[in-house]
């Protein structure tokens, strides 16, 4: 169900906690981890402890409240943010008062979940993802009586509208359409963490998507599990047309993809659009043997993806494609490996993540025998990735000699002179020397390419 926040008691919350801040500076500590949806997410947390009274830093020591937005995809990233959560161990004995949130997707895994209240007793609450509208009723309850929250099982798959948002940038903004996962692929936890698919309503998406234009955002990232399986009034490619029609000088990316899903509506979109919709496409792969496809339910054949990579670049002249690849899934064997490797090189990708398999309880896959050795898992990833530095750096070798429109994103002073970063429209990284605005679209000159960013001068402009 769709709801509003403002028809919930959590400006009730808000209101209550602000008062009890009132005349005080109170710091909040917000730490991400994971995904761009978890980005997203951890600006509407921000939004809401400022709405209650916090003021935003950087500086946990000096925080009054830190909420950590956990990932579960694989093991590292929990254990990164279990190491983490540790050294705030001894800034709540020095200060009994700090409130420590731990919320996001390790947060809805049973047995984490049952290790963060019974182990971490410095731990003030827990909390699902999807749930971010309770953090003021938790810091409520904390700062009336004292007691800690674990809120565990309680998803019932609404969304929230209206909720507040601290956005960390002016130019670009995510726009999450929608939430969830029903692929169940049998390696991963975010269909068990996120719970199923529900997308929000596209009138609410497009208001949202004209007052970024407004206030002058240039880049619109749409984010989902699975943006193709947008699913409410409209179709996904419908959803992409009525926002490209909204006037103004801004370019439009999404993610993340799934193959089973990749129209050929949706690509007679994007060549409609283009560039306004830019030529850039991420669709996992994951691997390109049919067996392990199979085993890890993902319901396409590397048939069916070399057809659908082969389409994109027929229709989108230069379009750029990126991938993710999962190396040593159980029973992955040399040969499956090999397959990986040539609808690597077939479809030359400009950018490969290569993640090492990594088991998630409760997940298919982690029941499965088979395991693949950590050092032919290692071995095969340096194989992969040695290959893909060079292919990447022949997919950025035609760059040279053309001219980029890029969004700048940062600059820097170095040795006396104003560096700036942006992406071309294809995504790639650029570095040039000029005195544009972040958010400012300009022309650059590339002058030299590398595997993973390009070198350029900007054009004069005016
Ligand atoms: N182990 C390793 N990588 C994984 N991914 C998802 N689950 C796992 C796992 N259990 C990768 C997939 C996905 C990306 C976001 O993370 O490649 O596309
Ligand atoms: Fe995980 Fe597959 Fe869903 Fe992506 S599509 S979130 S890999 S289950």
């Amino acid at each position: 169900m769709i709801r509003s926040i403002n028809d919930t008691n959590v400006r009730e919350y808000i209101s209550l906690v602000k008062e009890i801040n009132f005349g005080a500076t109170k710091y909040a500590h917000v730490i991400t981890f994971g995904c761009q949806q978890n980005e997203r997410d951890s600006e509407t947390i921000l939004g809401l402890l400022t709405e209650m009274g916090y003021t935003p830093t950087d500086n946990a020591d000096i925080a009054d409240i830190i909420i950590i937005n956990t990932c579960a995809i694989r093991e590292h990233a929990e254990v990164k943010a279990l190491s983490l959560l540790g050294r705030f161990k001894a800034q709540k004995k020095r200060n009994p008062d700090l409130i420590v949130g731990v919320v996001g997707c390790m947060a809805a895994e049973p047995h984490r979940a049952d290790m963060l209240k019974k182990d971490f007793h410095y731990v003030t609450f827990t909390l699902e993802p999807n749930m971010l509208h309770r953090i003021p009723e938790l810091v409520a309850r904390k700062l009336t009586d004292g007691k800690r929250s674990f809120i565990f099982g309680q998803d019932e798959g609404d969304i929230y509208e209206d909720s507040p948002a601290v956005r960390r940038e002016r130019h670009r903004a995510w726009v999450s359409i929608m939430y969830g996962c029903n692929n169940f692929c049998s390696y991963c936890i975010v269909p068990y963490v996120r719970g199923r698919e529900r997308s929000r309503c596209s009138e609410d998406i497009i208001f949202e998507c004209q007052g970024l234009v407004n206030s002058g955002v240039k880049e619109i990232t749409l984010l989902g599990q699975n943006v193709n399986s947008y699913n409410a009034d409209l179709t996904f490619p419908e959803l992409l047309s009525r926002i490209a029609e909204i006037d103004g000088d801004f370019i439009i990316r999404f993610m993340t993809s799934h193959p089973k899903d990749t129209s050929s509506a949706l690509i007679e979109v994007m060549k409609r659009y283009t560039p306004k919709i830019a030529p850039f496409f991420h669709l996992p792969l994951q691997s390109g043997s049919n067996r392990i496809l199979k085993e890890m339910n993902r319901t396409y054949t590397r048939e069916r993806y070399l057809d659908i990579a082969c389409e994109l670049k027929e229709n989108i002249p230069g379009i750029a494609l990126s991938t993710d690849v999962i190396i040593g899934f159980p029973t992955e064997s040399d040969a499956d490996f090999a397959d990986t490797v040539d609808v690597l090189r077939r479809v030359e990708f400009d950018n490969v993540y290569a993640f090492l398999y990594s088991p998630r309880e409760g997940t298919r896959a982690a029941k499965m025998d088979g395991a693949v050795e950590r050092s032919v898992k290692d071995a095969r990833m340096a194989e992969l990735l040695g290959l893909q530095d060079k292919l990447s750096y022949d997919k950025n070798r035609p760059y040279v000699d053309t001219i980029q429109r890029v969004l700048t994103d940062a600059y820097e002073i170095k040795n006396g002179r104003r560096i700036c970063s942006g992406r071309t429209l294809t995504g790639k990284l650029v570095y040039f020397e000029s005195d544009a605005e972040i958010g400012e679209f300009i022309n650059v000159k590339i002058t030299k390419a590398c595997p993973y960013h390009l070198l350029g001068e900007a054009e004069k402009r005016g």
